[in-house]
């Protein structure tokens, strides 16, 4: 298949950390993207490849335009719980493939396994994908480094001992 003849993937949280990352990725190797914003305006600060789409995790409808003609898609869920069912229900109605960020939430160590709203988000989304016809792909990553900017990096600045 020729790169052109590959339909879009689309990725949610375009503007973010790792959304962004995604989408160079993808160009880089030739797959069509669809950049999920939830502000017109952010297009500017995206590859000029990319075709930009408005739409918002907490409002399922709005999602439709982006997802009309997908083939996959790049969750990633940075919204509050409410509408994460209706979300992944409209994915399986339109795209075949999906890989969902999620978090280390079946990490044995005690450390991922305290209470965390995060961790119960991400695991509810996952069984709402595993209950559709979507074999979807789970990545559940660690720590990323850029925690370290918010969490520890004044304490490091500060000389403190980082616990
Ligand atoms: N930190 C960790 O160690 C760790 C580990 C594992 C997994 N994760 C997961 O990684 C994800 C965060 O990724 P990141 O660092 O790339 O996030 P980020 O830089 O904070 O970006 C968040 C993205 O989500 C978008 N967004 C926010 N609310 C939205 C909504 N209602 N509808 C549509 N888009 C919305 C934002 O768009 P706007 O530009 O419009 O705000 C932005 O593009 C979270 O799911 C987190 O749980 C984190």
């Amino acid at each position: 298949m020729r790169p052109t003849d590959i339909p879009p993937v689309l990725v949610t949280g375009a503007t973010g950390r790792i959304g962004r990352l995604v989408i160079g990725q993808l160009l880089d190797v030739g797959v069509p993207v669809r950049a999920l914003v939830r502000h017109a305006g952010a297009a500017a600060t995206l590859p000029p490849e990319a075709e930009v789409f408005t739409g918002d995790l907490t409002a399922p409808e709005s999602l439709d335009p982006a997802l009309s003609g997908a083939s996959a898609v790049f969750l990633v869920w940075t919204a509050p719980p409410g509408t994460a069912a209706p979300v992944v229900g409209r994915l399986a109605e339109h795209v075949r493939r999906v890989v969902f960020l999620s978090s280390p939430h079946r990490t044995p160590h005690p450390f991922f396994q305290q209470p965390n709203p995060m961790a119960a988000l991400h695991a509810g989304i996952e069984r709402f994908l595993a209950a559709t016809r979507l074999a979807p792909t789970i990545i559940r990553p660690g720590m990323l480094a850029s925690n370290a900017l918010a969490w520890w990096a004044p304490a490091t600045r500060a000389g403190e001992a980082v616990r």
